[in-house]
């Protein structure tokens, strides 16, 4: 084993590289022989392993049941798994019960991430809250001031941070394994999944029974319902409703980066992309972060490129690397001092060149179960690794990238603090969006 890795302190270095609790005042956290009663706004989907995934932990019990859609593949399911659980159509009469819940699970669609978990939180209400966290950067900084407002439970729903192959990326790179960081690469290379128009479809169609399409709409302008390309699944390649490619996959595959380098906020953020469509998300792009240095890097400041589209993935002999070397479709590649590390999404890591560290070994950090240690954590038994004080600024540098990609080759500076966007007249409109009239959401 070399001497960057000793088992012990691997395993308990690990430990510490969970991201702390906010400031959580456990005054109003129920005692540990208490069952969490949760709620869950978005049934089907992803939604669907959210609430079976954390109703699971033995400690939790299923309150209620809100979805948009009645129909069997969406409520009708979750109502049929928990029949003891009250129903709802719209979140906002769920919340009009509050007494009768304490933590909301919310898995809808993007849009609609920060409305529901940031009216749950000001009732006082622990939030697990799908990725990514927010549809805007003001969202995204919201989410955290209300979470520590109102000290709160939080967890971003990006639960393979908890897998073991990113908590071990994570260990390897706090152990020195490649020693400090000099520049990282993260791609995506797969195929979008979703519709792909270029233009939404004229006029529009009858809403099916039991779908409730004003509810799902939201804070979003109102749009005609067509059946398929929103609602399910397909709302990701419109503007209005998510962050394309970028926003799907890098609060995912940008979290191991982020945490193992203990990075805060961009300093400046660029672009290349095609000039963007007005209501789809682009279909490729290129995104160069510079962040502060930090103590786990080589510089005073350290540059993380993202690729997306269709078979787009880093130059290899860019990246260092023979050429014939194959890439897993997306991930992340680390070059430090030392050597470099490549975290697939999500396999275990890999030490490059392999030559060098062939006699290595890399003793794997145990898994975390995402959903019930939150669960756990809102009944005062554990720590949720991905608070809003940790996901809500690694949102704000996805979302940064996705307004970068709407201005393409301008650099663009971020200012954390004042929360200033600069290097392009118009950038800062991105910033937030106009919310539909009678659906503003509850600011802080
Ligand atoms: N962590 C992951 O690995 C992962 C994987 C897939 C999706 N997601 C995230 O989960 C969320 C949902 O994605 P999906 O693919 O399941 O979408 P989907 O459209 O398939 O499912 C969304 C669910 O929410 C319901 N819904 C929509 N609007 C609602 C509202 N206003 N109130 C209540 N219910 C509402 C829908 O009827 C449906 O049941 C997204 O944020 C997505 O990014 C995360």
């Amino acid at each position: 084993m070399p001497a960057f890795i000793s088992r012990r302190s691997f395993f308990s270095h690990a430990g510490a590289t969970a991201a702390v609790l906010p400031a959580v005042g456990y005054s109003r956290v129920l005692g540990a022989n208490d069952r969490l009663r949760i709620a869950s706004v978005g049934c089907g989907g992803k939604g669907w392993s959210d609430l079976t995934s954390t109703a699971a932990c033995p400690k939790v019990s299923v309150a209620a049941l809100c979805d948009i859609d009645e129909s069997a593949q969406f409520l009708g399911r979750a109502a049929e798994k928990y029949p003891v659980a009250s129903r709802q159509t719209d979140w906002r009469k769920l919340f009009d019960q509050a007494k009768s819940f304490d933590a909301v699970i919310v898995s809808t669609p993007d849009h609609m991430h920060a409305p529901v978990s940031l009216a749950a939180m000001a009732l006082g209400k622990h939030v697990q809250c799908q990725k990514p966290l927010t549809h805007t950067v003001r969202e995204a900084r919201q989410m955290r001031l209300a979470a520590n407002r109102h000290k709160v439970v939080t967890q971003m729903g990006n639960q393979i941070q908890s897998h073991k192959a990113y908590r071990t990326a994570v260990a390897m790179v706090h152990q020195g394994a490649i020693g400090k960081v000099k520049e990282v690469h993260s791609w995506q290379s797969g195929a979008m999944g979703w519709i792909l128009a270029d233009d939404r479809p004229a006029g529009g169609q009858a809403v099916p029974e039991g779908v409730h399409w004003n509810e799902w709409l939201g804070v979003a302008p109102e749009r005609p319902y067509q059946p398929k390309i929103y609602h399910s699944f397909n709302w990701r390649a419109w503007q209005d409703f998510s962050n394309g490619q970028l926003g799907d996959f890098g609060c995912h595959i940008l979290d191991p980066v982020f945490m193992a380098l203990k990075l805060t906020a961009p300093t400046s953020v660029m672009a290349e992309a095609a000039p963007m469509n007005r209501e789809v998300w682009y279909r490729k792009s290129k995104v160069r972060y510079e962040f502060p240095g930090t103590d786990l890097t080589a510089g005073p400041s350290v540059a993380v490129t993202w690729h997306d589209g269709a078979g787009h993935l880093p130059d290899l002999a860019a990246l260092g690397l023979p050429a014939g070397f194959k890439l897993p479709g997306s991930g992340s590649i680390l070059s430090g001092e030392k050597g470099m590390l490549l975290i697939p999404h999500v396999a275990m890591p890999r030490l490059l060149p392999e030559e060098r560290f062939k006699d290595a070994k890399v003793p794997e950090v145990e898994a975390r179960d995402h959903y019930v240690s939150w669960a756990l954590a809102c009944l005062g038994e554990d720590k949720a690794t991905s608070n809003f004080d940790y996901s809500g600024p690694l949102t704000e540098t996805v979302l940064l990238g996705t307004i970068a990609i709407r201005h393409p080759g301008a650099t663009l500076r971020w200012n954390h603090a004042t929360m200033k966007l600069s290097g392009a007249p118009d950038a800062g409109r991105w910033l937030t969006k106009p919310y539909r009239k009678g659906w503003e959401p509850a600011w802080i």
